[in-house]
């Protein structure tokens, strides 16, 4: 199929069930893409090892997420559906990158920040104990850095902007920074995260940009991991020769679907997601338990629809004229929160029905799923070849560079 405006590919980690939000902010788009484009999907399992992982368990789990994102609708006669480790291309493109990458564009990603501050994400997410060991941590990582910054003061008062600087002065103080910033990472929990974790972009870039994607579809999530493939693109195209194009976002249906407890990002981590594959009745029990509008405390108060979740969730599940009469009985309290979380549930559980049935189906059929796999691997490790040989030559490695020596110049002055 030729691509009318260039490929699409996108990725998901088979870190747990594939939930609401990944089906409203990604999966849902993948499946109407696929009708127009050339689409490559792949279930990222190298990513899913950055963080806690079972090996015994990651096969099973891979195998669950290809077999849920065709039962969603990916029909694999119509796009390219693959696992990542299947294509190790993926983790060398992800090295060459890394040369390129500055550590600092690392630093900033909101993500690595997030997963990797342990001790500041029990304190903020968790309650009981791992809250209060976490509050100690963080407590003694904050004294322990004020202290370290006090012994560093005096040193910088040795140091002359003009003229020589004691060299055992330079030595200390360079001693004193290091330890306070290892002393912050250890306090943070940051450096129990794997480097594999921080690395974790750069990886995603070497994703889209083996296939030299333009489109994306994610969530609003990744946009920042989008915004450094388009970075560590424009560096390797600079530095060596033109390869890569700028990879671009395409918005889901919904940019961040909430999870259950209305505050946070519906996550398999977090438990406050509903799962595509939740029979109707565990919909129905999670759902009778989500936050709703925190200003409706009794049946008999009005409700504010545009303050509730689950109001915003009824706009992808609930058609239009019946939302208009949920908001309505809500505003007067005419309706609970009860009534219009019944209404809910039957809207999630037509459009899950028949994927749960398509995923009852699949599993008694594991060989259509690892068929469509095969045929996936065997189509994106060509082009995964061909992407190879262009940047191995732009940079000066792998057997053909060697045979001409750099004769066929590469890289620009
Ligand atoms: P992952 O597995 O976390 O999520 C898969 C997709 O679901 C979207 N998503 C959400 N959208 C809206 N609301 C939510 N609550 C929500 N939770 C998840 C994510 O934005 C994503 O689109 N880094 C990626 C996987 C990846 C990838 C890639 C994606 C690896 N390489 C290359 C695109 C291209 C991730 O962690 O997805």
């Amino acid at each position: 199929m030729t691509a009318p405006e260039g490929r699409v590919f996108s990725g998901i980690q088979p870190s747990g069930e594939i939930h609401v939000g990944n089906y409203l902010g990604a999966v849902k788009k993948w499946v109407e893409l696929t009708a127009t484009h050339d689409c490559i999907y792949c279930v990222v399992d190298d990513h899913a090892m950055t963080q806690d992982f079972d090996p015994a368990l990651l096969p099973r789990l891979t195998f669950d997420a290809v077999l849920t994102t065709m039962a969603c609708g990916l029909d694999p006669s119509r796009c390219t559906i693959f696992v990542q480790s299947h294509v190790p291309e993926h983790t060398e493109l992800c090295w060459l990158f890394n040369t390129v990458t500055p550590l600092g564009s690392l630093f900033r990603m909101t993500q690595f920040k997030e997963k990797s501050r342990n001790a500041l994400h029990k304190a903020l997410a968790f309650e009981g104990e791992s809250r209060s060991a976490a509050m100690h941590q963080l407590r003694n990582a904050g004294d322990g850095a004020v202290k370290m910054a006090l012994e560093i003061e005096p040193l910088l008062a040795e140091i002359h902007p003009e003229g020589e600087t004691d060299p055992a002065v330079a030595a200390r103080l360079n001693d004193a920074l290091g330890n306070l910033m290892q002393h912050l990472q250890v306090g943070l929990g940051v450096s129990d995260a794997s480097t594999g974790l921080f690395d974790y972009p750069v990886l995603m870039a070497a994703d889209i940009l083996l296939y030299k994607a333009e489109l994306v579809p994610v969530g609003e999530d990744q946009e920042q991991h989008l915004q450094l493939a388009r970075e560590v693109a424009e560096r390797f195209n600079k530095r060596f020769c033109e390869v890569f194009p700028m990879a671009r976002r395409i918005p889901g249906e919904a940019p961040r679907i909430l999870g259950l407890d209305g505050r946070r990002k519906m996550s398999k981590s977090l438990g406050n997601h509903i799962g595509v594959l939740d029979p109707s009745d565990v919909v129905e029990k999670k759902l009778a338990q989500a936050f709703t509008d925190p200003q409706r405390q009794r049946r008999r108060d009005p409700g504010r629809p545009e303050m509730c979740n689950v109001f915003t969730l009824h706009g992808h599940f609930t058609p239009a004229e019946k939302r208009d009469e949920l908001a309505a009985g809500c505003r007067s309290a005419g309706i609970g929160c009860f009534d219009c979380k019944k209404v809910l549930a039957a809207g999630v559980n037509a459009e899950l029905a028949p994927i749960r049935e398509q995923a009852a189906r699949l599993a008694q059929r594991p060989d259509e799923v690892l068929s469509a796999l095969d045929r996936g691997r065997e189509r994106c490790g060509t082009i995964a070849a061909a992407t190879m040989d262009e940047v191995r030559g732009a940079m000066g490695i792998g057997r053909a560079a060697l045979a001409t020596r750099g004769g066929r110049g590469s890289q620009k002055s």
